[in-house]
């Protein structure tokens, strides 16, 4: 691993305030680091997959979030009107890898 990867990894991320690259910290979660770089996320139940409110997109070429959603996550998001079933994700429940230097994370709307 080079001194970069374990800093973090720079993604592209598009929030209300619009699109910048963030630095997010390899090995938490995409929710915490996301709120670390002040990107407007939101949080209501601190992360513990019960409110939904962390909802972003993950657009990563050849990825598709359904195949990697667990079957919870899968029925929290599809009560959201802003569901995409291919790209939907709660960021509390993401893991930031290197993988995500390919990824443009977007801040899903609020309900
Ligand atoms: S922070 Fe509540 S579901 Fe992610």
């Amino acid at each position: 691993m080079t001194n970069e990867e374990q800093s973090g990894v720079a993604v592209l991320v598009v929030d209300d305030a619009g699109e910048r690259r963030v630095r997010l910290a390899l090995g938490d979660t995409v929710l915490t680091t996301l709120q670390d770089a002040n990107v407007a996320v939101g949080s209501v139940c601190g992360g513990n997959m019960s409110c939904g409110t962390c909802h972003v997109y993950i657009e990563l070429p050849g990825v598709d979030c359904e195949r990697v959603r667990s079957p919870e996550e899968t029925a929290l998001l599809e009560d959201s009107r802003h569901f995409r079933r291919d790209r939907s994700r709660l960021a509390c429940q993401v893991e930031v890898t290197a993988a995500l230097a390919a990824a443009r994370i977007v801040v899903a709307p609020d309900e």
